[in-house]
This record gives C-alpha cells, sequence and structure tokens, in this order.
C-alpha cells in the first residue's frame, strides 16, 4: 500500500473504533449562528461579491464540454455565463450577453446534452462571436458607425480546467488560481481521485425555494440520518459519526457504511482494505460537496439565487468509470447509474427537500432567537467559519495571491477527542 492508502485505512480504523465506541470527532466547542444569515438581502449580496466573486467554484465536469466549441450554461450567482471548449482543448467563460443591447446569447444548454456552435449568433441584431468571444460580425455595419470592434468581444470570466473539473470566478476582474484556493492537501486529494479520467454519468439541476446555506448545510450533515432517512440512507450509512480532518478553507470525513459493522466484534484482518465500506465526503468550499462512494464519485453543488435571498440552485453530478472502461456491457452500465440516480433523486425530493423547504419558512420568523451546531457537526462548523472569514477578509487576502491556509491556523481546529454521543 502506498501513503495515501495506509493513511485512509487508519482514518477508516479511526472510525471504526467510534462504531464500537459510541464516538465521534468533534470540534472544540457548539457554535452559534442566526436565521437572518439565511434571509438577509444585504448578506446575500455580500456572500455574491466577496464569497463567489472572489474564489473558484466548479461549474461543470469535463466530460460535458468533450470536444472544441462543444459549451454549456449556467447561472452563477453574479453572472449567467456561457463555458465553451477551445478549439486548442483549453476552456474559456463567457457572460451570456450580446455586446450590442444585451440580448441574451444562448438559450439553457446543460445537463441533458451540451450545446454546440462554431459561432455565438445573437437573436437580436445577428451580431456574432468566435468561439473565442472576439466580436466577428456586425450586421450592417456601413451603416452602424465606427466601433472597435476589439472593444466589444464577450466579456471572460477566469477559468481554469483542474482535476476533470472546470472552475471559473464569477467576476471578470478577478484571477483564478485553483490549486492556490485548494491548497495542498485538498489538491493532492483530487489529484489522488482521478476524475479527469471519469464521465458525468448524471447531472440535473434543482431549484429550490432554500438558501444555499440551508441546503449546503444538510448534505455535510451525518447528524440527521437516522432521523430524516430512517428507511432510506439509514440503512446504508451510519449516524452521527466521522472520522475528520480540516485543511482550513476544505474539509474531509468518513463515515462507515453498515455493511463495516462485520468487524465491529472481530478486527479486520492486517493489510485488508476497508475502503468498500466507507463513504468519503469532502466540502470544497464554498459551496460543494463531493462524495466518493465505493464505486463512483458524486458532487453536489449549491449556488446563491442571483437575486432571491430564499432560493439557490443545486446540482447533482455522478461521476464514473466510463462504459468502454467499466467491463461492463452499454446496457448494464445504463441500468446501473440509472438506478442510483434514481434512488438519489427519490430521496432529495422525498425526503430532504421538503425538510429544507420548511426550514427556510421557519428562518423568515422575525423572532427565531439564536440557533447551533454541535461539536459533533464538524463540517458544518468548518463550512460557517469559512464562510464568514471570506465575507471579513480584505481583497488583498483572497484575489491575488490566494493565501494557503493549512489545518490548526483558524479559531476551532479539529479534535479527535472522543464523545459519549
Ligand atoms: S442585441 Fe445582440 S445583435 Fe443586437
Ligand atoms: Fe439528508
Amino acid at each position: 500500500m502506498d501513503e495515501v492508502s495506509i493513511d485512509r485505512e487508519r482514518r477508516i480504523r479511526r472510525a471504526l473504533d467510534h462504531l464500537r465506541n459510541n464516538t465521534t470527532d468533534q470540534m472544540e466547542a457548539p457554535s452559534t449562528f442566526v436565521a437572518a444569515e439565511h434571509t438577509d438581502a444585504g448578506l446575500a449580496e455580500r456572500e455574491r461579491d466577496l464569497i463567489f466573486g472572489r474564489v473558484p467554484t466548479i461549474v461543470c465536469h469535463g466530460s460535458e464540454i468533450p470536444q472544441p466549441y462543444d459549451f454549456v450554461t449556467q447561472q452563477l450567482p453574479r453572472n449567467k455565463v456561457i463555458v465553451a471548449r477551445q478549439p486548442d482543448g483549453s476552456v474559456k467563460t463567457f457572460v451570456n450577453l450580446c455586446r450590442h443591447r444585451g440580448a441574451l446569447l444562448e438559450e439553457d444548454a446543460s445537463y441533458t446534452g451540451c450545446g454546440r456552435a462554431r459561432l455565438f449568433s445573437c437573436p437580436y441584431h445577428r451580431w456574432s462571436y468566435n468561439i473565442d468571444g472576439t466580436l466577428r460580425t456586425i450586421t450592417r455595419a456601413s451603416t452602424f458607425g465606427e466601433v472597435d470592434k476589439s472593444q466589444y468581444g464577450l466579456v471572460e470570466l477566469p477559468t481554469e480546467e483542474r482535476h476533470g473539473l472546470v472552475w471559473v470566478v464569477d467576476a471578470a476582474d478577478a484571477t483564478i488560481d485553483v490549486a492556490t484556493w485548494l491548497g495542498p492537501d485538498m489538491d493532492s486529494i483530487l489529484a489522488g481521485y482521478g476524475l479527469a479520467d471519469l464521465v458525468n454519468a448524471r447531472a440535473e439541476g434543482f431549484d429550490e425555494p432554500v438558501n444555499w446555506k440551508v441546503m449546503q448545510d444538510a448534505f455535510l450533515d451525518g447528524y440527521h440520518i437516522a432521523y430524516a432517512h430512517p428507511n432510506t440512507a439509514a440503512k446504508i450509512i451510519h449516524t452521527n459519526l466521522m472520522a475528520f480532518e480540516d485543511f482550513g478553507r476544505h474539509c474531509r470525513f468518513v463515515a462507515p457504511r453498515k455493511t463495516i459493522d462485520k468487524w465491529l466484534d472481530v478486527d479486520p484482518p492486517e493489510g485488508e482494505s476497508l475502503v468498500p465500506y466507507v463513504t468519503e465526503t469532502q466540502f470544497l468550499g464554498p459551496c460543494h460537496t463531493l462524495l466518493k462512494q465505493p464505486d463512483h464519485y458524486q458532487l453536489l453543488t449549491f449556488r446563491p439565487d442571483p437575486v432571491h435571498t430564499d432560493r439557490s440552485w443545486m446540482e447533482m453530478r455522478l461521476m464514473v468509470t466510463p462504459q468502454e472502461r467499466s467491463g461492463m456491457t452499454p446496457e448494464r452500465w445504463t441500468k446501473l447509474w440509472d438506478k442510483n440516480w434514481e434512488i438519489l433523486l427519490a430521496v432529495l425530493h422525498q425526503e430532504d427537500f421538503p425538510l429544507l423547504r420548511a426550514s427556510q419558512t421557519g428562518m423568515a420568523s422575525r423572532d427565531a432567537g439564536s440557533m447551533v451546531f454541535g461539536r459533533n457537526e464538524v463540517a458544518n462548523q468548518v463550512f460557517h467559519r469559512e464562510m464568514r472569514r471570506l465575507l471579513a477578509a480584505p481583497d488583498h487576502e483572497v484575489s491575488p495571491p490566494l493565501p494557503a491556509i493549512s489545518a490548526g491556523v483558524t479559531a476551532t481546529p479539529a479534535t479527535a477527542t472522543p464523545a459519549t454521543s
């Protein structure tokens, strides 16, 4: 086994010990928050600018735009965008807006198949743009008057493809450096996952009447499983049990699946891998949860609505080994991921979303009071700690250059203190 595998096995054995002792990793203390953090329009605007306008987030897996001239559209918190594969294989992101009089250039193209265009052609007065965003044609140019075409190309956002994922900072004047944002720990974790060799087997977006942080919190939460998902997820995974690592901006934790119970009374043999018995979850700040399941990866994304504080856009992606390399027939491969996808959708729509919508309506109460994350809600604490830190950080600390922050520098580092939970 290499170092990475040995480290993973150690963490899983720590989770197994927690299971045996009815304990979990914890933060040093509970932390409080107020309902207004999920309803205040001024805070939402600051989040769009100071978080999403300064740090990279994932807009798609590279396999969603495999060929030159493929593109997808996205609604980001600050801008509507087109993400397009260039002839040289790189990716560029443009604000989805014609520089003549602001018409929307491309309608929705995502999830169920990307768009494909040699050029972007405006439906209003038919100006056109090359795939690299430069303005190509002004129609009836002889009557339009003198215009410097080089000044009216599409507005470009900083974009980088790394670890098979396309990352964008949602502000034209920002810079991007994904490796620095991830930090050495998370960057090497993602490198080890080989996500670039996978394909996006299924993807879908959901417009929910819930603040994005309420959504993100629910998918970093191992505490609710037995109560909110008694007949689905709770049959597969243990509740309130995490072996956790805090990387500052990001964190990860392993949670044991029920199949690990066979090792409760007998120690697994030395050298036996316990990877098939856990789900390993990465919180990729500010708005992603990446779950490593035994045979696939699931990427969840939560974006604030550009206008409404109590709305957000969630995306779910299933990244898997391509059929040709899976050893499965096309029929079996399709059936397997269809079935997985249906189960995930059912849990989302029938169990998580109704709870979270109700939660958001509760947050609107004028006298909601303060609420609290427990010591056991480790990833939620990291998420809120880091969002507050970004909101408070001056520009020069965020972009450019982004500071590398490692575990332990921040106010409440994780501890592995056992708790009687
Ligand atoms: S708005 Fe696009 S060509 Fe006029
Ligand atoms: Fe849930």
